[in-house]
């Protein structure tokens, strides 16, 4: 697929007053700091359309974005950062699992997974409540241009096994890197084929 324009289109706390859910939608989950502002940029091809930060904690709001006229993105803020209070914790928790469990045209939940850190627990049960609810999901490896060819295989062979104990199968797997353009192509292709069996609710 070839991106022709992408556009911030609205900021907010609540799911209600998200876009109409008239076209798909794919949201970007994940840790803070794992990379999704920086992967929305590198899909889209404008590094300054979706806001990053070497600070975790950067998107504190459902950001949507409109890309070719046809499809939603939405940028989540980031789970399991230590640094905000326990009611901002809270506050962020409840704004995610809302919005994942009430919006209707949500195609796809990348949940977005550091590809230099081992299974951590707070992403496999976010991975494991999505499986519980029934959420579509795919898997998107980040930062892969931060270790060598070996240190990936080993590492997501490691990831792949540790899913395989609770899993019968694993869900669509990503691995790129928003520095290296690595995964655009499969990412692209996969919503693309998505986007055809999209049904306006
Ligand atoms: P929050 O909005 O704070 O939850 O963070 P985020 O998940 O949106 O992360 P963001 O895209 O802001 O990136 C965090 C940091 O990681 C930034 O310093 C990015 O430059 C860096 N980063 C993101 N993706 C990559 C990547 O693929 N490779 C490398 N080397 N750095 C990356
Ligand atoms: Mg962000």
């Amino acid at each position: 697929m070839q991106i022709n324009e992408a556009r911030f289109l609205v900021s907010n706390t609540d799911v209600e007053k998200c876009p109409a859910p008239a076209l798909p939608e794919y949201a970007f989950i994940g840790r803070s700091n794992v990379g999704k502002s920086s992967l929305i940029n590198m899909l889209t091809g404008n590094k300054n359309l979706a806001k990053t930060s070497g600070t975790p904690g950067k998107t504190q709001l459902i950001n949507h974005f409109l890309v070719n006229n046809q499809w939603y993105m939405a940028d989540l803020p980031g789970y399991g950062f230590a640094k905000v209070s326990k009611s901002q914790k809270k506050d962020f928790e409840k704004l995610i699992n809302d919005y994942i469990l009430k919006r209707k045209n949500l195609m796809t939940v990348f949940v977005l997974i550091d590809i230099r850190h081992k299974p951590l627990s707070n992403d496999l049960e976010f991975i494991t409540w999505l499986g519980e609810n029934r959420i579509p999901l795919a898997l998107v490896f980040t930062k892969a241009d931060k270790l060598n060819r070996q240190e990936l295989k080993k590492n997501l062979d490691h990831y792949k096994a540790t899913l395989l104990e609770s899993w019968q199968e694993l869900p669509p797997l990503f691995l790129t890197s928003a520095t290296k353009r690595l995964g655009r192509e499969e990412m692209l292709s996969f919503i693309d084929g998505t986007n055809e069996v999209f049904e306006r609710p």
